[in-house]
C-alpha cells in the first residue's frame, strides 16, 4: 500500500487541475451513516417512504422527523481527517474542487471553499408554495415547518429521488470533470446518476480516476488507481507523501 499511495501523490503533486467526487462514505468516520452498505440508512427506512417528493406530499411529517433527526446527528459531527485534508490540500492548490453529493455541509466546516453540493445541503430549507428559502443552523423547533413568507409548508433543501439537480452545480460539475487531469473518488457506491458519471466524463478525457473506498464498486473497474481502506486514515497518508519530496 505504501507504493501506491506514493504513486497517488505524486500523480497529484504533477497533476494541473485535479478535482475530488465525494458521498457519505466520507463523512461516515464522523459518525454520519451512509445510505448503503452494512449499517446504511436504506437499511432502517425505505427510500420511497422518505426522499421523494410523493413521500413528502403524503407525510410531510413523517419525512421531517427523519431529516430533523439526521441534522441533529450532524449538528454533532465533526469534520474528519478526510474532510480536513481535501481542505488542506486546496489551500496548497493541489485539488481544484470538491464535488459532493452530500448534504451534511462538513466540507465547508473542514474549510473547503470551492464545494459543489449536486444534492443541496440538510441546512437550507425551502417553501414549496412560494420557494422563499432560509438557513437553519439547527432542526427546526416546529415540524413540519411553516413559511414565514406566506404560510406554506416548508421543505429541506435537498434533491430527492425523481427531482432535478440543481442545474448551476450539475453544469459546473460536468465541466470540472470534463477539465480534470485527475479525480480523486471518495467514499460513494457509485450507483446514483448523474453524480455517478462524472468519473467517465474525465476518464473520456484522458484523466486518471482514483477510487479511495472500503469496498469495491461499480467505479472501481474503469478507476487507474484503488486504494482500500477508510477515506480518513488513507487521505492524511496520501497528504504526507505529498509534503515529503521522497
Ligand atoms: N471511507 C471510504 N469509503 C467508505 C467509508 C469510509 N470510512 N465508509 C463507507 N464507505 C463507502 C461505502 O463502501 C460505499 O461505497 O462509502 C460509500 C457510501 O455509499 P452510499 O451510502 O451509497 O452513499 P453515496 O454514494 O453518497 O449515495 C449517493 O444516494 O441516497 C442517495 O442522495 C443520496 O447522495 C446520496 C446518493
Amino acid at each position: 500500500m505504501e507504493d501506491l499511495l506514493k504513486t497517488v501523490a505524486n500523480i497529484l503533486r504533477s497533476s494541473k487541475n485535479a478535482v475530488v467526487l465525494t458521498g457519505a462514505g466520507i463523512s461516515a468516520e464522523s459518525g454520519i451513516p451512509t445510505f448503503r452498505g452494512t449499517n446504511g440508512l436504506w437499511k432502517k427506512y425505505r427510500a420511497e417512504d422518505l426522499a421523494t417528493p410523493f413521500a413528502f406530499q403524503r407525510n410531510p411529517r413523517l419525512v421531517w422527523e427523519w431529516y430533523a433527526w439526521r441534522m441533529d446527528l450532524i449538528s454533532k459531527a465533526k469534520p474528519n481527517p478526510a474532510h480536513i485534508t481535501l481542505a488542506e490540500m486546496e489551500k496548497e492548490g493541489i485539488i481544484k474542487a470538491v464535488i459532493t453529493q452530500n448534504v451534511d455541509g462538513l466540507h465547508f466546516r473542514a474549510g473547503s471553499k470551492n464545494v459543489i453540493e449536486l444534492h443541496g445541503n440538510i441546512w437550507r430549507i425551502k417553501c414549496v408554495n412560494c420557494n422563499w428559502k432560509t438557513v437553519l443552523n439547527s432542526p427546526p423547533s416546529q415540524i413540519p415547518p411553516i413559511c414565514e413568507k406566506c404560510g406554506g409548508l416548508m421543505r429541506p433543501d435537498v434533491v430527492w429521488f425523481h427531482e432535478p439537480l440543481p442545474q448551476d452545480a450539475l453544469h459546473e460539475a460536468f465541466k470540472l470533470a470534463a477539465q480534470s487531469d485527475v479525480m480523486l473518488i471518495i467514499g460513494t457506491s457509485g450507483v446514483v446518476q448523474p453524480a455517478a458519471s462524472l468519473p467517465l466524463i474525465t476518464r473520456e478525457h484522458g484523466g486518471t480516476l482514483i477510487e479511495i473506498n472500503v469496498t469495491d464498486t461499480p467505479l472501481t473497474p474503469i478507476c487507474q488507481y484503488t486504494l482500500r481502506g477508510k477515506a480518513g486514515e488513507i487521505l492524511p497518508k496520501i497528504h504526507k507523501h505529498l509534503k515529503n519530496t521522497d
